[in-house]
């Protein structure tokens, strides 16, 4: 009897795990708009506009509050027409609420569309010039608690931290879709350590998108990571592994999720992790 009950609950869980069932979706639909559920319960079923900004915001809060920083920074790199940014101001206040630790909203943009390209690596055949103005006195009266820094980030990232001092940086969305632009960006990942969570969670855009954008580890953001990895010995930027596995619902999402380990942060191997001497794995598997 033990047997069978063991076998019907394995066999469950791998139904879940391929997502061979209907529910994970049904209850994603009826999350949306229940204003009453938990974050928590809404982010294990993807109940959010932008869930990559949910898992990101709401895990570097999680992980802040474990080594006992009580305010972290979230940016969007590339707001194009802002749809993105309220949505990350909407995500930070509840992960607030949720968490208590508090959350500083940037969006960074040129305010005028997308600048000159460099070169092949910039993608000319996907992206233009001009592409995605942004109406910045439009959204400037929607935002309410983000933080709009115009300029191109060649020079806006340049000197960033040291005038602005930000919380800790807890997640980034690249979205600026050249390899030019995420280069001048990931100078944001060379501050010190005060500056950083150890481990920085990242959305990247512009690598998978429909059948025109052809993305590759030699051009656009990818390029510009491995380059970053290359040059970098102690920090390195990197895909959470098998990251489908943990979620109800695949999605594109699960590819773009990575994180920038800082190994050379004094708290990077600071005991965060909520299970207590993992009891639950006591018998072999987990409970
Ligand atoms: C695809 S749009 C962003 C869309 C937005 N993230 C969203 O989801 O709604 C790309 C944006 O990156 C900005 N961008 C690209 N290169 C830039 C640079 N060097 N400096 C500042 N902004 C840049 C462009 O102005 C454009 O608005």
């Amino acid at each position: 009897m033990l047997e069978k009950l063991r076998k019907l609950k394995e066999l469950m869980c791998r139904a879940k795990t391929a997502n061979v069932s209907p529910w994970p979706v049904l209850m994603q639909e009826r999350l949306l708009a229940d204003e009453k559920a938990s974050f928590a319960e809404k982010l294990e079923f993807d109940a959010f506009l932008r869930p990559h900004f949910a898992y990101g915001t709401f895990f570097a809060a999680l992980q802040a509050k474990a080594l006992g920083l009580n305010r972290i920074s979230v940016y969007e790199f590339g707001v194009g027409w802002g749809g993105g940014l309220m949505e990350l101001e909407r995500i930070a206040v509840m992960v607030e609420q949720e968490t208590g630790v508090l959350v500083d909203v940037y969006g960074f943009d040129t305010g005028e569309g997308m600048p000159e390209s460099l070169d092949y690596r910039d993608l000319p055949n996907v992206w233009q010039p001009g592409f995605f103005h942004l109406d910045v006195d439009a959204l400037e009266k929607k935002l309410t608690k983000a933080k709009l820094i115009l300029g191109n980030v060649k020079e806006t990232m340049k000197d960033f931290i040291e005038n602005e001092k930000p919380a800790p940086v807890g997640f980034v969305s690249f979205d600026v879709d050249y390899y030019s632009s995420t280069i001048d960006l990931l100078r944001i990942f060379d501050a010190q350590e005060d500056f950083l969570l150890p481990r920085v969670y990242c959305y990247l855009d512009d690598i998978i998108g429909d059948d025109w954008e052809i993305h590759c580890e030699y051009v656009g953001e990818l390029l510009a990571i491995k380059e970053f990895n290359e040059q970098h010995e102690k920090r390195k930027i990197s895909k959470i592994n098998a990251f489908r596995f943990k979620r109800k619902i695949y999605a594109p999402w699960n590819e773009q999720m990575f994180v920038m380990h800082a190994f050379d942060h004094s708290l990077y191997c600071k005991y965060i992790n909520p299970k207590p001497e993992w009891e639950e794995y006591k018998f072999g598997v987990a409970q």
